[in-house]
């Protein structure tokens, strides 16, 4: 049977491009495989947004070689940003990929799955042989299917993005924004609905920057057109830029029930010198009074961001201006990075800050925003929250991890529920006991089918029945 195996790095787009791989080869007659060693195409959707994501990518790259040499016919794909910045090297610096696709070629990565189906037979028990020799590859795969999977969908509402910040690669690997109909994105959101999903994600990398090209709609306007979809269970978005952040989209978050009390809203740093560098056209001001105004309207949502340390030129005093920032935005959780120079951008060709330095500030910054985390965590001690199933704990698979609709982490013993009955009642109600930086532990109350439903309880009598249905 025909396989395929995707391995995903990087931002919500890639993980929304490995979904429609995953959806063209199912259709052309695939299946997916959760392990690279049976499988007849290895697809790696790479990401250069930093150099550690780069040098990960070429190291799975040089991994995979051993499967090509025990199988020749397996078919070695390259896509994603990486893939459109370094086209030409890695065709001259790993000649054994079988092909290599841009991130605007994925239909032309779909038309090559079909085109190679009928070439993939049932593998002989030599090459079986051969491949299992190669285990174990190690590495955690980032399978775009799991029975879990279809529980989350991402719906892209915007490719690319023309913002241009001094420090990032997208505008050059991803191009210019390229906005796509309402009307397709709400035909997509309503195919993800059919199938199950339970939480809809819009995403692109300035999802409020959103303007229909047919009719001018704006995001919010886009936000009210999903939200109002029938069978629609909940709905979050990823990612908004601050300059985009307008008072009417503060009115419709705030109007809107099904959506999760989440804010994704990158400040990247607290210092205006720093922010007027990166190009991120705002100040912490505006930053704090859009912030104001969105408190105002969902007051019991929480504030995520991304942040970046050791920027060309950032001194001691942007520094601690970041901090403060931090203390007083009380964020809920934060993506912290170390400034990584990527080719082509202006900020590369800036005088850098040393990588000890970088290790270090990032230190102080990650010491004040956990101490923020570990505060908004214990204070969820106590209560029950409703979080959606993700499966099996990677640590601990006896355990189940769920993210609440703030995002929190949750894990929690499994009393004996099935996948089958996880999957029916995905919705799960944990009392939460401890508190950690990483998230929360909690132990099972109730399952629920949908978010508003009410849940089942789990207590031991009904176990046994829901297990069985
Ligand atoms: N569109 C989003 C926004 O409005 O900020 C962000 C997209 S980017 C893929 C995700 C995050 O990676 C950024 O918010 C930034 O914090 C971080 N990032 C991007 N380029 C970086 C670089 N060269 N070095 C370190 N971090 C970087
Ligand atoms: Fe990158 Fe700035 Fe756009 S971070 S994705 S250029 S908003």
């Amino acid at each position: 049977m025909a396989s395929i195996y995707i391995e995903t790095f990087g931002c919500q787009m890639n993980e929304a491009d490995s979904r429609y791989i995953a959806d063209r080869a199912v259709a052309a007659g695939y299946e997916i495989a959760s392990d690279a060693t049976r499988a007849s195409v290895v697809v790696l959707n790479t990401c250069t947004v930093r150099d550690n994501a780069e040098r990960r990518a070429y190291g799975r790259m040089s991994h995979f070689k051993a499967l090509k040499v025990a199988d020749p016919s397996l078919k070695l794909v390259v896509c994603g940003c990486l893939a459109e910045q370094d086209r030409d090297r890695m065709q001259k610096t790993v000649p054994y990929l079988d092909a290599v696709f841009g991130t605007s070629e994925l239909v032309r990565l779909g038309d090559a799955l079909a085109q190679w189906r009928p070439a993939f037979g049932d593998p002989t028990d030599e090459t079986s042989e051969l491949r299992a020799l190669v285990q174990p590859l190690g590495g955690a795969a980032d399978c775009v299917s799991d029975a879990y999977s279809h529980l989350r969908s991402f719906v892209t509402v915007q490719r690319g993005c023309s913002y241009y910040c001094t420090f990032c690669i997208v505008p050059h690997v991803r191009g210019r924004f390229d906005h796509r109909p309402m009307a397709e994105i709400l035909g997509d959101a309503r195919h993800a609905i059919a199938a199950g999903t339970r939480e809809l994600t819009l995403v692109g990398q300035t999802v409020n920057a959103y303007r229909d090209p047919a009719n001018g709609a704006d995001f919010p306007d886009l936000l009210e057109a999903v939200a109002s979809l029938e069978g629609l269970d909940r709905l979050t978005f990823l990612t908004s830029h601050p300059k985009d952040f307008t008072p009417k989209l503060a009115r419709t978050l705030g109007t809107l029930p099904s959506l999760n009390p989440r804010l994704h809203l990158p400040v990247q740093s607290g210092s205006n010198p720093i922010l007027r560098r990166m190009n991120r056209k705002y100040t912490v001001e505006t930053y704090e009074a859009k912030i104001a105004l969105f408190r105002e309207h969902c007051p019991d949502w929480v504030l995520t961001t991304d942040l970046i340390v050791a920027f060309p030129g950032e001194s001691e005093v942007d520094l601690e201006a970041t901090l403060a920032l931090c203390e007083r935005m009380r964020f809920a959780q934060a993506f912290m990075f170390v400034y990584s120079p990527r080719r082509g951008t202006p900020a590369a060709h800036w005088e850098q800050i040393s990588a000890e330095v970088g290790g270090e500030r990032l230190r102080r910054l990650a010491d004040v925003v956990n101490a923020g985390m570990r505060e908004l965590h214990q204070s969820k001690v106590g209560s029950v929250m409703r979080a959606l199933v993700q499966g099996p704990s990677r640590k601990d698979p006896s355990k189940l991890a769920a993210k609440t609709t703030e995002n929190m982490t949750v894990v929690l013993p499994n009393p004996g529920l099935d996948e089958a009955a996880l999957i029916v009642r995905p919705w799960l109600d944990v009392r939460i006991e401890g508190a950690h930086v990483w998230g929360l532990t909690g132990t099972l109350r109730g399952i629920a089918e949908r978010f508003d439903a009410v849940a089942e309880s789990v207590a031991a009598p009904s176990l046994d029945l829901i297990a069985a249905n």
